[in-house]
């Protein structure tokens, strides 16, 4: 039997980014050739909102990039600056939220790839997010923003499920979605993470609240931020070659933002 536990994944950075972490090299690619397409500027400093572990942001700074980013939970900014300081990088990420925060030198491009946008429980915070945002980007630099729409017509994934494994460890996730509220626009998730080791299985039970957005509501939100010129829509498929056009259907979503 398990221990269980009822905790937050983000409590675990070492679980997250083994879960997440292995899953970087198509973000990496697409990101390096959106900076390359649709960028008004050369991209060299980056940042990212949200970071997490900073899984993509080790691997941008071991190419070359100057990164920086920031996120609410002081633990994965910890273990983030710990790998950074350990592969000789500054140890540049703060605890801050992404809805309130400014940078000291303007960056060149961003990116949030995963849904962390939709942590920002309201329209008035996802609005500051939107403007920080801006704000922290020079002219021509682009915000990437990479999240799943709630479709107005057809069925939706409504579950996922990982795997990874080090060595002896082995970190097996998944998640559903437990209730929907459109009226309130916020979606209640179910994460459950099996950790195995040698010697013990332990059982993480999470809960996870993400505000919703169907394409409309998306748009309403990117026009009230003006300093935002929508340039290119993808999907998770992260193929450069392969934009997309939102539809009634389309749930994944990668938003190019270029700053004005
Ligand atoms: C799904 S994880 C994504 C982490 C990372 N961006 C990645 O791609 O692996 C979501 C992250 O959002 C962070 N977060 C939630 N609300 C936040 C806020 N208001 N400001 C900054 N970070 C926040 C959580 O602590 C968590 O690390």
């Amino acid at each position: 039997m398990p221990d269980v536990i009822r905790g937050d994944l983000y409590d675990f950075p070492k679980y997250y980014d083994l879960l997440f972490g292995s899953d970087w090299k198509a973000e990496f690619d697409f990101l390096q050739l959106c900076f390359e397409k649709h960028a008004g500027r050369r991209v060299q400093r980056i940042f990212e909102p949200a970071c997490g572990t900073g899984r993509l942001l080790i691997k941008l700074a071991q190419a070359g990039y100057d990164v920086a980013g920031n996120d609410l939970n002081p633990k994965a900014v910890g273990y983030c600056n710990a790998r950074m300081a350990r592969h000789r990088f500054a140890e540049s990420v703060t605890v801050g939220d992404m809805s309130d925060f400014k940078v000291a030198r303007k960056c060149d491009a961003a990116f949030n790839m995963i849904n962390s946008f939709r942590h920002l429980p309201t329209e008035q915070q996802a609005e500051s997010h939107l403007q920080c945002m801006a704000n922290a980007i020079a002219k021509g630099g682009l915000y990437v923003l990479g999240l799943h729409l709630i479709p107005t017509d057809g069925g939706r994934c409504e579950e996922e499920s990982w795997s990874a494994r080090r060595g002896n460890l082995v970190v097996n996730s998944h998640m559903w979605s437990q209730a929907i509220d459109l009226r309130r626009r916020m979606e209640k998730l179910g994460m459950r993470i099996d950790v195995y080791t040698p010697t013990r299985h332990l059982r993480i039970d999470d809960v996870m609240h993400y505000r919703t957005y169907n394409a409309r509501q998306m748009k309403a939100l990117l026009s009230r931020v003006p300093a935002w010129e929508l340039v290119e829509t993808y999907d998770f498929a992260y193929d450069i070659n392969d934009p997309i056009s939102i539809t009634r259907t389309t749930e994944d979503v990668v938003y190019i933002l270029r700053k004005r």
